[in-house]
């Protein structure tokens, strides 16, 4: 697992000036993460004081103003929520019970169902509905005198992925930090030390960061900063054995600043600050020139979040969907997927995971007709509304109309507690993070996922697929992010294909089953950012018309993977081939036969058919982004959208 990072963003200062500008400024700096709450913890006169508040940071700049400006240590955080609504309540920092300690977190904690029944029956009282609560009472459970040492008890018991920055009023010079597969930098200043999950939030503070590893633990004061290896202390603790039950620790009084690395091996890890030069607009990209580009790039790490925590040894967790009666899947008359652009592909791409796996009639509509549409709904008819947003005004509308009618609704959506999931029945989140780029890309490729899993889980339901097949296919699901980032190597071929392209007027995508509506999202990608036309079809209905366009002038793009018509498709391409058409092949890694049909082929790693459109998608993103580079065109704002 790579980072896994669910767009939260939490930054820490420890020096001698007033931590809360500073504090909020790296806050305003990372709201591109996430911005459904936001807040901050600071020790200010020997006291934890603090606030969070839901919605935009500017909510919470309005009720922390002239507040807490003695204090000089800190951490904030701006969420983008996973577990739990948005609200005052489950925004960051979390306290604990004595109101000693206060933690930021970004990540998911797997393991807070097992770690909160543990910590309830030891009395402590839950104030939110987040995972990271868990941690903060761990923490006040673990504490003896060390900071330091309690973070690295708490983290041993914690599953899953975390970068967690925490203070107690007992220690007021003092932050410490840790990480696992969530992004942390520590930023190193002059008589003061700073924490953030991306460089934006400290370039104008320091330019001196660490790029921090995994279990790599930190204590920071206003003078001095310090790394030890986690893990090779839990190991030497013996707190990996998954035994280590939490008990309540003796909690000494009064302790200070003074009392810090009594329990800490002296001995710590290496590490060198280097010295950033970009731009802060360009470290908000990761260094990427668009944040269309970074988001290409972030696939394979989101899909593994949205895949975190549903995937089991050969079963899927869709808990979200558990209080639905299994009654009612059995007896479903039909699904009707209702979306627009490309979260209606992504739909396109389900409906035939869904018919094949679970045996049941699917629609795809188009929300803006279906919504002024007589379809007639039952309440047999399941509604899947697939929506980035949850906020697109066609899709609520279809919604509204058809839950009138009695029929159930689900929605597949990426913004937590967005206007479509507040109405639906049911909701399942992509975890993708933030899309900030116009054009769809993370969220696509995680709609497919969570929508072909949504197909496993209905399939067992409804007996229309067997265990063995089943776990074949969450066998091969879970390594589809590595998958991902193996297709990520194409860039350089895609920008070449870009390039030799980039003045034709036209392009045709074409592809079949599974990848009929990928030709549909290549077609999309390229037209809305580099403004070329070009048409998507299937490649069996070419010769019903759309043929005729075929001359040498332009490309045309066929999705050529491994499956059963994989025949059909060569014909297909042999006929536009013979009109003296360009193709490009996108073609399953080791197929040799293609190469002799195309004028130029781009493998992508070989998959079952139903998990292709997750891959080949890739090429045809990275043909549309540099196409609008290379015309000149900014890929992150596409004109009038
Ligand atoms: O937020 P939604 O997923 O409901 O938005 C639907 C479409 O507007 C969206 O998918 C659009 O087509 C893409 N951003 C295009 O890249």
């Amino acid at each position: 697992m790579e980072d896994s990072d669910t767009m939260c963003g939490i930054i820490g200062y420890v020096g001698n000036k007033s931590a809360v500008p500073i504090i909020v400024d790296g806050l305003r700096r990372l709201e591109y993460r996430g911005y459904d709450s936001a807040g901050i913890a600071v020790v200010d006169d020997g006291h934890l004081a603090g606030q969070k508040a839901k919605g935009h940071l500017e909510v919470l700049e309005g009720k922390i103003a002239n507040k807490f400006l003695s204090a000089t240590t800190g951490i904030g955080h701006t969420r983008w929520a996973t577990h739990g609504t948005p609200s005052d309540i489950n925004a960051h920092p979390h306290y604990s019970a004595d109101s000693r300690f206060a933690v930021v977190h970004n990540g998911i904690i797997e393991n807070h169902h097992e770690l909160r029944a543990e910590l309830t029956k030891l009395g402590f009282k839950f104030q939110s509905d987040t995972d990271t609560e868990v941690i903060v009472h761990l923490l006040e459970a673990s504490y003896t005198g060390d900071l330091a040492q309690a973070l690295l008890h708490t983290i041993a018991r914690l599953k899953g992925a975390f970068a967690i920055l925490a203070i107690c009023e007992s220690h007021p010079d003092e932050i410490v930090a840790i990480r696992n597969h969530s992004p942390l930098i520590l930023g190193v200043g002059e008589n003061a030390n700073y924490f953030a999950s991306d460089a934006p939030a400290l370039l104008a503070h320091t330019r001196d960061v660490v790029f921090l590893d995994d279990f790599d633990l930190v204590r920071a004061t206003q003078a001095d900063w310090k790394v030890w290896d986690a893990q090779a202390m839990i190991k030497k603790l013996g707190l990996d054995n998954g035994n280590g039950k939490i008990a309540r620790q003796r909690v000494p009084s009064g302790m200070t600043g003074r009392v810090m690395n009594a329990s800490m091996p002296s001995a710590s890890r290496r590490r060198r600050p280097v010295h950033l030069d970009m731009s802060i607009e360009q470290a908000e990209k990761g260094g990427y020139e668009h944040f269309m580009l970074k988001e290409i790039h972030e696939q394979p790490t989101a899909i593994e979040n949205t895949l975190t925590g549903r995937i089991g040894k050969h079963s899927t967790f869709l808990s979200e969907l558990e209080f639905i009666d299994n009654e009612f899947w059995r007896n479903l008359n039909r699904i009707i997927i209702v979306a627009c652009g490309t979260a209606l592909h992504a739909g396109m791409v389900a409906k035939y995971a869904l018919e094949d796996l679970c045996e049941v009639p699917v629609d795809c509509a188009v929300a803006s007709e279906f919504r002024y549409g007589k379809s007639p709904v039952t309440k047999n008819d399941l509604i899947i509304a697939v929506t980035q947003s949850g906020e697109t005004a066609d899709t609520l509308a279809g919604c509204e109309e058809a839950k009138k009618k009695g029929a159930k609704i689900l929605t597949i959506c990426n913004v937590l507690s967005s206007s479509i999931p507040r109405l639906s029945h049911a909701t399942l989140y992509t975890h993708a993070g933030p899309e900030i780029g116009v054009a769809s890309t993370k969220a696509y490729t995680t709609q497919i996922v969570l929508l072909e899993l949504l197909a496993i889980y209905l399939g067992r339901i409804r007996g229309t697929l067997s265990k063995k097949n089943a776990e074949a296919l969450l066998d091969e699901l879970w390594s589809i992010p590595a998958l991902v980032r193996r297709t990520m190597k194409l860039e350089k071929e895609c920008k070449a294909i870009a390039e030799q392209y980039s003045a034709v007027a036209n392009y045709m995508y074409v592809g079949r089953r599974y990848n009929y509506p990928t030709a549909f999202e290549g077609a999309l990608k390229l037209k809305e950012i580099s403004y070329i036309h070009a048409e998507g079809y299937g490649a069996g209905e070419m010769k019903h018309g759309p043929i005729a366009l075929v001359t040498g002038e332009f490309p045309t793009v066929a999705i050529c993977v491994e499956s059963d018509i994989y025949d059909k498709m060569l014909s297909n391409i042999e006929e536009i081939k013979s009109r003296g058409g360009n193709v490009i092949g996108i073609a399953s890694s080791g197929d040799r036969k293609l190469q002799k049909f195309v004028d130029r082929i781009l493998y992508i790693p070989r998959t079952s058919e139903i998990f292709s459109p997750i891959l080949s998608v890739i090429p045809l993103q990275m043909i549309a982004y540099y196409a609008a580079v290379s015309r000149g065109c900014n890929p992150d704002k596409p004109r009038n959208l």
